[in-house]
């Protein structure tokens, strides 16, 4: 296992490209399988887990390759196989599968997702969906063997706005017999992007991004080609990261509009920042004011950039409070902060941030998110080395972090665990 050594204390300088958006990523891979002839998707981002996803769809019988950000999917000779085990248990996003199976062959046998488990995500309205669409859904040994006759459209109201649920049932939907609304529908941009995909194959789905999706199935889907949104988390990371080193950096391919929860949370701070047509300049201050950020669904402040933003609330003169609406127990990158000398107390769904400067330490990330926070934290402490490991979690999501950090002038380099 590697660990990623940072020497911190440089203001990251320079221009930084943000690559496809991984949570899109996850979701378009399995999507393409929907489809009956070859699938290309453009500015896929360089991340575990769209490798292992590729690797899953190749084990079910499809043609893969992949040339830099481009993958070339060929679904034509899948096969719907039992995945009880084996690689489906290093992703989160493997129960796309289970929508993308069920809506192609009208079955599908997936083992309970593994991925970052920051907290129980239960799946509940997923199967609640794939139910209401007329398919049996059993729990065999922690597998989840679904299957369906004939799946039929149906409204679908959901009780918690899930990402994952909302793609899942729009994968099944888009093959299913007659119309499917689903109501409470997620709004996150990476909705529109999957809608988007199914919609060149073929798919008529209206309202992605809305609170509510009309899906009316069709017969076939076809191969098309498709880019992939940029990331706004990665971004989100990149932006507080030159806020916390009071650096100077324009983050580059990025879509405005999906950050503006995050700039106008940086701004407050007292961060400059710069809006222009794709891209968004940081520039940090030596100073910034501790505010209060609340963690929801889209539009608000994404749950994903909590554990960077604690990070960057260290660095403030004062009692910063943020609070998680969307996981109330994702603080497993605080006791780390700690041991960097962070003041953090978790009460409740809160986190409680008294400003300091951080120190040196060993840390480990325990999740990808958290692992964001300690890069950012280890980039700001002056003239010393901290050692992370579990970057296994960090490379999930974040493609080319070493080389995209020294390109700003970071000091970073990877070792051997002993
Ligand atoms: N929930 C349920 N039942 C369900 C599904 C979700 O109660 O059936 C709850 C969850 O426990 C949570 C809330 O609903 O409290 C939202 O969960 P959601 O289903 O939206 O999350 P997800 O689809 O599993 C995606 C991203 C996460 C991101 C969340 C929230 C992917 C692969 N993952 O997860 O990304 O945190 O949406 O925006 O798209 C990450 O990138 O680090 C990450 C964890």
């Amino acid at each position: 296992m590697e660990k990623l050594m940072i020497r911190g204390g440089r203001p990251l300088r320079g221009t930084v490209q943000i690559s496809g958006a991984k949570n899109s990523a996850v979701a378009l891979v399995p999507a393409a399988i929907l489809a009956e002839s070859e699938v290309i998707l453009d500015n896929l981002p360089l991340i575990s887990d769209v490798a292992v996803y590729s690797e899953i769809l190749q084990e079910l019988g499809a043609t893969v390759s992949r040339k830099d950000d481009v993958m070339r999917i060929n679904p034509a000779n899948l096969r719907s196989v039992p995945m009880p085990n084996g690689k489906v248990k290093l992703l989160r996003a493997s129960y796309y599968l289970m929508g993308a199976l069920l809506g192609r062959f009208g079955e599908a046998t997936i083992g309970m997702p593994g991925g970052c488990n920051f907290e129980p995500r239960p799946i509940d309205q997923h199967i609640k969906g794939f139910e209401a669409l007329g398919a049996t859904v059993v729990n065999e040994h922690g597998s989840m063997k679904i299957f369906a006759k004939q799946l039929r459209g149906a409204k679908i109201y959901l009780d918690v706005a899930s990402v994952g649920a909302t793609i899942n049932i729009m994968l099944a939907a888009s093959r299913a017999k007659g119309s499917t609304i689903i109501e409470n529908a997620a709004k996150e941009p990476e909705i529109i992007d999957v809608a988007t995909l199914l919609n060149a194959m073929g798919a008529v789905i209206k309202g992605a991004g809305t609170e509510t999706i009309r899906i009316e199935g069709v017969d076939k889907l076809h191969g098309c080609r498709h880019s992939i949104i940029p990331d706004r988390i990665q971004a989100g990371t990149y932006m507080i990261a030159a806020a916390a080193t009071r650096g100077d950096v324009l983050i580059d391919n990025v879509i405005p509009k999906h950050l503006e929860a995050i700039t106008a949370k940086l701004e407050e701070m007292g961060v400059e920042v710069h809006e222009l047509d794709e891209s968004i300049r940081i520039i940090g201050k030596d100073s910034y004011s501790p505010i209060d950020v609340k963690a929801l669904v889209y539009p608000g402040f994404a749950t994903d950039l909590q554990s960077p933003m604690t990070t960057l609330l260290t660095q403030a003169a004062g009692v910063s409070i943020l609070t998680d609406y969307v996981y109330g127990t994702r603080f497993k990158h605080v006791p780390e902060l700690a041991r960097m000398g962070a003041n953090i107390r978790v009460e409740g769904r809160s986190a409680i941030i008294e400003g300091g400067k951080l120190n040196a330490a060993k840390v480990k990330a325990a999740d990808l998110r958290a692992g964001a926070a300690l890069v950012i934290a280890a980039l700001t402490v002056d003239n010393d080395i901290t050692e992370i490991t579990g970057v296994e979690y960090i490379d999930r999501g974040y493609d080319d972090l070493d080389e995209k950090l020294r390109l700003l002038g970071a000091e970073v380099w990877r070792e051997q665990e002993e």
